[in-house]
């Protein structure tokens, strides 16, 4: 146990620091960075930087280039040393992370371009071995590294060691695991371009530093982060391997802190405040514990997994056991858009106005049905008007032989319908030329991507209509910074917003569906929520706003705990078969979803998989048992 921490830190075995958000935890490490540069150069003495790649040290660098620009904050004397680098790409290449580095900071310093040191991946294999000796050499020549920044893979990763890396492993080539390259993938625009090798320095080359941070931001590292903090050291998981270091800390926000004891399970570490959604939580976990539905629970079982105070406060079993039942009993609805003319004191949604007018944001087209096809067909039958907005042309997730195909087939067209004039034919002619043109590491031209979004939107048509809604209540927004953008490295822009905002104000809706919180805060839900809620800041004065509520579903990244759900749409049999048949109309998507548990590599499955096993966990709580539900939570905005 690290000495230095509370009852509840107990089971975590480095300093762990939980931070309201990503930013905030960011400005601290910058203003610490800051520190540390200014104490060194007013002694003349360098500062040796060891710096990471990703999505999660971006607005640390962010904060670095501000700290410079406004705050006089000189690298002249800093000298860096980047972790790693792809094998075989060259540094021109927009994902190499030579390039990444001097986009993302080093080309807004001061910094001398001979101080940067960036692992050299373009050397022939033959001569990687002596490349890596001589950066370590380098390493040292400096003085050794000062201050390592790491991000962490969901491998367990640190820099690129993946599990089985030794805990005196030094800078050397390694082969990239399966998991890592799949979620490098939309980076690269698909696995097979992901390169199969990359260049690291080592664990023990890490372990040199003076001090070290790693960041980790968004539940998708909840789990690792948890582990690597508090499960014994081993190269299974290589960041466990910081746990021997004298000045490490990891800095994480709430949602990559989800899966610490502390956080998770409070009641087994220390004293809790028993609010009511702590002792939902609680109970629900208990009975997934103990495997007995809620109502079977006895004052045993409580004491014994360290929830005694629980009862004192608000026992005996029996009625607590009913009051957390009833509560979750209450957010099973058949009526997603409130049951017209009924008593809604207990229900989730008001009876009151019917019908509402309801607007269902989707990410990127596929988002809406794999989240809520169920509780979309209900909606529209139970006469609500509802409008779905997708925020963005999804064109980036589109294979090119998927436009190939497109492009063929208006060619095809063409040379069948000689009798007609097809203006279409031109725009796939010059598509097909563009496609043919393309290497496997370049972007699409606009010409591609607007016909990968034109694909999308058939397909989101069809899914709609498969769904039993209107293609008419589609709206397509093409917000602009997802057309300007890559993966990862989205800007918003006014735009972005401004597009809600008309949007809103044109429907007034009573109901918003949104997927909320993301597991990664950088993937382009993410990105589509943090757009939502500017609009909705924007809009915060409307008469419209008093009668809105916001409902979040969920991607099939993320799991539902039950006693995190607000309301619960079960669905039948036959309906859980119609809306796999909605998402079979994201053909282009086949194949492209990240897989999330053993096997389930279609978004269908993973859809399915998640709504059973929701009904699963209900059953299991003692409630009633339904073939599928669909989950969502209420945001308080
Ligand atoms: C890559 C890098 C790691 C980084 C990890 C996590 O594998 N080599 O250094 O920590 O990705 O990436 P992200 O920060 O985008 O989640």
């Amino acid at each position: 146990m690290n000495p230095s921490t509370s009852e509840s830190q107990q089971r975590e075995r480095l300093k762990t620091v939980v931070h309201a958000s990503a930013d905030a935890a960011s400005a601290l490490v910058a203003a610490d960075i800051a520190a540390l540069i200014r104490q060194n150069t007013a002694a003349g003495r360098p500062t040796v930087l060891g710096l990471a790649t990703g999505s999660t040290p971006v607005r640390l660098y962010r904060e670095l280039i501000r700290l410079h620009r406004e705050e006089k904050l000189s690298f002249k004397k800093v000298i860096t040393f980047n972790l790693d680098e792809y094998h075989g790409l060259p540094r021109t290449h927009p994902e190499s992370y030579w390039r990444f580095m001097h986009e993302q900071l080093f080309n807004h310093l001061d910094l001398p371009a001979a101080s940067i040191n960036v692992p050299d991946g373009t050397v022939p294999r033959a001569d990687v071995f002596a490349s890596c000796r001589v950066y370590e050499e380098k390493i040292r020549a400096a003085g050794g590294l000062d201050l390592q920044v790491l991000g962490i893979g969901r491998t367990g990763h640190i820099g690129f060691n993946e599990p089985g890396s030794g805990r005196d492993s030094r800078t050397r080539l390694v082969t990239l695991d399966a998991l890592t390259r799949r979620d490098a993938a939309r980076d690269f625009l698909g696995e097979a371009n992901v390169p199969r090798h990359a260049i690291t320095m080592g664990v023990g080359t890490i372990l040199d530093a003076k001090r070290i941070v790693l960041l980790a931001w968004g539940e998708a590292k909840a789990r690792v982060v948890a582990d690597a903090v508090e499960q014994p050291p081993s190269d299974a998981l290589p960041a466990s391997f910081l746990q021997g270091h004298a000045a490490v800390a990891f800095h994480v926000d709430q949602a990559a802190a989800g899966e610490l004891t502390r956080v998770r399970d409070p009641w087994l570490v220390g004293t809790v405040t028993w609010t009511p959604a702590v002792a939902r939580r609680a109970v629900v976990w208990l009975s997934q514990q103990v495997k007995k539905p809620v109502l079977k629970l006895l004052e045993e079982d409580y004491s014994e997994h360290g929830m005694a105070d629980l009862l004192t406060e608000q026992g005996p079993a029996y009625g607590l056991n009913i009051r957390i039942f009833n509560e979750i009993q209450h957010t099973i609805t058949g009526w997603p858009g409130g049951k017209p003319g009924a008593d809604d004191t207990h229900r989730p949604e008001r009876a009151a106005p019917h019908p509402k007018r309801v607007v269902v944001f989707s990410p990127e087209p596929s988002d809406d049905v794999l989240g809520m096809g169920g509780t979309l067909r209900r909606l529209v039958d139970q006469g609500h008007n509802v409008t779905v907005a997708y925020q963005t042309s999804g064109n980036l997730g589109v294979p090119d032989e998927e436009a190939t195909m497109a492009a063929e087939l208006v060619l095809e067209l063409d040379r069948a319908s000689a009798a007609f004039e097809n203006p279409g034919a031109k725009f796939a002619r010059e598509v097909r030329r563009q496609l043919g043109a393309k290497s496997a590491f370049d972007g699409d031209t606009p010409e591609i991507r607007q016909l990968k979004g034109i694909l999308r939107r058939g397909e989101a048509r069809a899914s709609l209509q498969a769904c039993g809604v209107d293609a008419a209540r589609a709206r397509f927004l093409d917000l602009p910074f997802y057309e300007r953008g890559r993966y990862r490295q989205f800007q918003i822009g006014d735009a972005d917003v401004a597009a809600l905002v008309t949007l809103l104000r044109e429907v007034k809706p009573h109901q918003i569906f949104a997927t909320g919180r993301a597991a990664d805060p950088s993937s382009v839900p993410a990105v589509c929520f943090e757009i939502l809620r500017r609009a909705l800041t924007q809009t915060s004065g409307d008469p419209w706003r008093a009668a809105c509520r916001l409902w979040l579903y969920r991607g099939p990244d993320r799991n539902w705990a039950p006693a995190e759900i607000e309301m619960a749409v079960p669905f039948s049999p036959r309906e859980l078969t119609q809306k796999i048949q909605a998402i079979y109309h994201h053909k282009s998507q086949r194949s492209q979803s990240p897989v999330f548990a053993a096997g389930l590599h279609e978004a269908w499955q993973q859809a399915e998989h998640h709504n059973r096993a929701i009904a699963l966990s209900y059953d299991a709580l003692g409630l009633a048992e339904y073939e599928a539900i669909e989950a969502f939570e209420r945001d308080p905005a």
